[in-house]
């Protein structure tokens, strides 16, 4: 099938390059045309595990091009995708105005007897496909056009496999034809298809980040409870993950959930609620515990090293998880800052993320000292704190580690190492929601 995919951002792109692995011909279209002669120079503007081999590979197929032409998208698509960011203003509600341009533009180009399918990928309040809907037949009323909301749900790091082999596939739709050439459009994919309407489809998408999240917020309050009573959460996280209905996934403790999605899908989820008259106060204290993560992180790290002060202190890890180039909302960055706030002399290092966090200005180079390797960023220092859990560091020779640091004392925020090696290794390790261990 011909499709079009409006916004190359980690959404559109990535989705683009897989329906183009299974055959179908995409246009990715992009109003910024920095990223677009990058993506046909074959760069690729985002670091994801095995997207440049897919884009290259379709690229050379000619199954996948970009431009910055909305008219040139439309013109030769029968669905039409929208993934445009919604970022958050500051009251927590979603900024819809990319969404509403899209759709003006959109209808600006749809010729009249051309049937189209307009899919919305981007993550939206509900009742936006209304709105969408209503605003392209604003602008042009004789558009022939079904509004469908597909949410995504790819994580970054692993998005190429997220989305070949995806758990489910939301299609909210009202009109058959739209469910027809969707279910055409993901059949490659065998997977499970749920067709739901429009609003529900926009509300899934809100309510499954926001129970994720919760989560994670449950984990990290139990761990809490661990700590003061001596328990070990990565236990309790198995043994109540061995319960099916529960799931061991995404009770992973540590300093608590960052990125582009989580934070801002919680608030926004908390703001729709809000706007539609059922306040949702569970999820303030999801918010409320995440936010309280790091702050009892650093107390740790204070009750171990006293004042922070001119205290040298190398950091492993920047992005906001593993296998990303991703800083954006990343707590392992508040960390550094906040170090760096009470004076510490703060050494990171990070696979991927580093560069980004200094073009993005979110660290200030001149009191970070961003170093090449994991090993140089221990050198001397009186404490490794580690903020992202990368293969990378899982792997590094410890004992090589101890003997460059001043002193071999660990904090790990994303409990990545075994506390039993560390002791053997002559560390003292102080984990998240376990008992610190000594030598
Ligand atoms: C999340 C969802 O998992 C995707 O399904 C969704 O499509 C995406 O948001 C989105 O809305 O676009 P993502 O933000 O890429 O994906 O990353 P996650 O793997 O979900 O991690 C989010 C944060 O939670 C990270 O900071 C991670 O460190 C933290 N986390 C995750 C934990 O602290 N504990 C866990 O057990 C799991």
């Amino acid at each position: 099938m011909d499709l079009c995919i409006i916004g190359s951002g980690y959404v559109g792109l990535v989705s683009g390059a897989c329906f183009a692995e299974v055959g179908h011909h995409v246009i990715c279209v992009d109003n910024d045309q920095r990223k677009v002669d990058m993506l046909q120079a074959g760069k690729i503007p985002i670091y994801e595990p095995g997207l440049e081999e897919l884009v290259h590979r379709n690229v050379a197929a000619k199954r996948l091009r970009f431009t910055n032409s909305i008219q040139d998208g439309v013109d030769h698509s029968q669905v039409v995708f929208i993934a445009v960011p919604t970022p958050p203003q500051t009251d927590g509600s979603v900024d819809l105005t990319y969404i509403e341009r899209v759709a003006r533009e959109i209808a600006g180009v749809l010729r009249k007897g051309e049937y189209r399918v307009v899919v919305d990928k981007s993550t939206v309040p509900v009742k936006t496909g209304e709105k969408v809907e209503a605003t392209i037949k604003r602008y042009n009323r004789e558009a022939s056009f079904d509004v469908v909301s597909n949410p995504e749900f790819l994580r970054e790091g692993c998005a190429v496999p997220d989305l070949m082999k995806p758990d489910r596939i939301v299609i909210g739709s009202s009109s058959q034809q739209a469910t027809d050439l969707m279910k055409r459009l993901y059949e490659p994919f065998k997977a499970p298809i749920l067709v739901t309407d429009v609003n529900s489809a926009e509300l899934i998408k809100h309510a499954a980040n926001s129970f994720l999240s919760l989560k994670i917020s449950y984990i990290n309050a139990v761990a809490a409870i661990c700590e003061a009573s001596g328990a070990d959460v990565e236990m309790v996280a198995d043994g109540i993950g061995m319960d099916k209905r529960i799931g061991r996934n995404f009770l992973n403790a540590g300093i608590g959930y960052g990125g582009s999605c989580f934070p801002k899908d919680v608030k926004a989820f908390i703001a729709i609620a809000r706007q539609l008259g059922t306040p949702f106060s569970l999820l303030e204290e999801v918010e409320r515990i995440n936010a309280h993560q790091l702050p009892r992180f650093i107390d740790k790290i204070r009750e171990s090293l006293w004042v922070l002060k001119d205290k040298k202190i190398a950091v492993w890890g920047m992005t906001f998880k593993p296998d990303t180039d991703d800083v954006r909302n990343s707590v392992a960055i508040d960390l550094i800052n906040k170090l760096v706030a009470e004076g510490a002399q703060v050494t990171a290092y990070d696979p991927k993320g580093a560069e980004k966090a200094v073009e993005w200005n979110l660290v200030d180079p001149k009191k970070v000292r961003i170093t090449a390797t994991p090993l140089e960023a221990v050198e001397g220092a009186e404490a490794l704190v580690l903020a992202t859990e990368w293969k990378e560091f899982a792997n590094q020779d410890l004992e090589k580690v101890r003997s460059v640091m001043h002193t071999p004392l660990v904090f790990d925020g994303r409990n990545l190492f075994d506390p039993d090696t560390m002791r053997q290794l002559g560390f003292t390790y102080c984990p998240v929601g376990r008992p610190n261990v000594k030598p």
